[in-house]
């Protein structure tokens, strides 16, 4: 593995490397040891183009528990604003002696354009492209659903909300086909969903009653109203009661369901606070766990493998 840029096309075998990696990672963490000096020495760049908490905080955390150093470019504050290129940043940074590059970018493909670009022996993470693909979180959302509910072929797994914009489900259904989920569902308006979407190996729902009897996961998304230009969109309220997350629609679901979210959360609009703050929400576990699977994933592509 030298860069990370998608969970399409990996093989079963080496998600689930990834995903043991973290384990040690994640046991790590959850006894208090601070830092290992996996990549002492490297030199990790964290370079987002667009707004980040979880991602772009966990990652510096992760770099920093594996002892590398970390710079943190503020798009915002950096020549960027001045007109300078993706490509003339990049040649900057790595004439810095660098190794990894973290990217997050409203352009799909730029990760896979810097991956393109940089030197031999640096390293490329996406960190989020535009729509197309968030590796990191779908992994470390396959973490989640391991650690509660073991065997991804006896699952049901539903993704309810805004599909068509969002990389972070692109993603997922991706993972959970690699690793042979029993049942991946969508569950959306029709205006919210790619054309051919079942292509993916999906179940598609248009009613979140429906969507949601009898599966062991359910997966909400918000509504990226920053991706939308022309879609028709539903009121707030209007979708709250259309595709919110209740207690009562919980119901539906299994007893043990898991209730996840990528983050951030828009409460009363695809998720109702009591269901997001409630016993079966893995939400903040979810961020948790972020920090080992980006772990794993940075000592991979540096070529060390474990705790
Ligand atoms: N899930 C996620 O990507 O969150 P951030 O935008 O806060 O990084």
């Amino acid at each position: 593995l030298r860069h990370l840029l998608t969970v399409e096309g990996l093989s079963r075998e080496l998600l689930t490397e990834i995903l043991d990696n973290a384990e040690s990672f994640a046991n790590m963490n959850e006894k208090a040891v601070k830092k290992v000096p996996l990549l002492r020495g490297k030199t990790v760049v964290n370079l987002f183009f667009e707004a980040s908490t979880r991602t772009r905080t966990t990652f510096e955390l992760a770099a920093k528990r594996l002892s590398a150093d970390v710079l943190n470019i503020n798009v915002s504050t950096s020549a960027a604003v001045k007109g300078e290129s993706l490509l003339d940043t990049l040649r900057n940074l790595e004439a810095m002696n660098v190794d990894m590059f973290v990217v997050r970018h409203q352009q799909s493909g730029a990760a896979h354009f810097m991956a393109r670009h940089v030197e031999p022996g640096i390293s490329v993470l996406n960190a989020g492209d535009g729509r197309h693909a968030h590796p990191t979180q779908a992994l470390l959302d396959m973490f989640t659903i391991r650690r509660f509910k073991g065997d991804f072929t006896r699952l049901k797994v539903a993704i309810v909300g805004d599909i068509l914009h969002s990389r972070v489900a692109r993603s997922q259904i991706h993972a959970l086909n690699i690793l042979q989920t029993g049942e991946v569902r969508v569950v959306a308006p029709r205006s919210l969903l790619p054309a051919h979407v079942a292509d993916l190996g999906v179940h598609v729902f248009h009613n979140l009653e429906q969507g949601l009897r009898d599966v062991d996961v359910v997966i909400m998304l918000r509504l990226q109203r920053e991706r939308m230009e022309h879609a028709h969109l539903p009121s707030e309220h209007e979708y709250f009661q259309l595709f919110g997350l209740t207690r009562r629609r919980l119901h539906l679901a299994t007893p043990g369901c898991l209730v996840m979210h990528p983050g951030p959360a828009n409460r009363g609009v695809e998720i109702d606070s009591a269901v997001a703050d409630g016993a079966q929400s893995v939400i903040l576990q979810q961020v948790t766990f972020g920090i080992a699977v980006r772990m794993a994933v940075m000592s991979m592509v540096m070529g060390v493998r474990s705790a």
